[in-house]
């Protein structure tokens, strides 16, 4: 059959959001590559991988993109300039609604040790369920767990916003290789 051609019995669009610096490119390369880079690159335009994963002998295809965080940068430095920022505006909604389109699945990324990016978590979710449809599985990934002794947010606060969300939540170090694989299948087999 045409299937034979195949290489996947289904395709999933995972989409990885959050601050800038919260490791989000790392998170990619581990589960895509098994790779990790301590040099931080931020991510212009769309970075994107896929890789094939078995769930109950099937096999699943995850394609997983990554936001373009220099717009959003751009939209935090003109925030008080209201001419520019409704200019980009447009052409911020075209983007938005492209990347977003057909995703059945997010990851939404914090920084265990920088508190603001746990802050900005609301403010993804909100963007994320403007964008897509209500059955998206959703996880909220506090990532850098690593790092013990530079610890801002509690495994319990996490915890707690997931579960007040009605959300999946991990705490991963792209670093050690902790937990990256688990986040990613269990939003896979979640949607599956
Ligand atoms: P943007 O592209 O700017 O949106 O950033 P990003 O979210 O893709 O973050 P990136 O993966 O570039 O990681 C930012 C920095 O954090 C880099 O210096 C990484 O080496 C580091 N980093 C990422 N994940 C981890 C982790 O699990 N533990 C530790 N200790 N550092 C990490």
């Amino acid at each position: 059959s045409y299937r034979a051609y195949e290489d996947h019995d289904y395709l999933f669009k995972l989409v990885l959001i959050g601050d800038s610096g919260v490791g989000k490119s790392n998170l990619l390369t581990r589960f895509s590559k098994n790779e990790f880079s301590l040099q931080s690159k931020p991510t212009i335009g769309v970075e994107f991988a896929t890789r094939n994963i078995h769930v109950n002998n099937k096999i699943i295809k995850a394609q997983i993109l990554i936001w373009i965080s220099l717009i959003l940068l751009h939209l935090r430095i003109w925030q008080e300039r209201y001419v520019l920022l409704s200019i980009h505006f447009f052409q911020y909604r075209a983007i938005t609604n492209a990347y977003y389109r057909g995703a059945l699945g997010a990851l939404l990324v914090y920084d265990v040790t920088r508190h603001v990016t746990f802050e900005s978590i609301k403010k993804w979710l909100k963007e994320l369920r403007n964008h897509t449809d209500d059955d998206i599985v959703v996880m909220l990934v506090g990532n850098k767990s690593d790092l013990r002794h530079l610890r801002a947010v509690s495994t319990e606060d996490g915890k707690a916003f997931a579960e007040n969300e009605n959300i999946y939540f991990m705490e991963t170090s792209a670093l050690e290789s902790l937990n990256v694989e688990n986040a990613f299948a269990e939003v896979l087999t979640q949607i599956y």
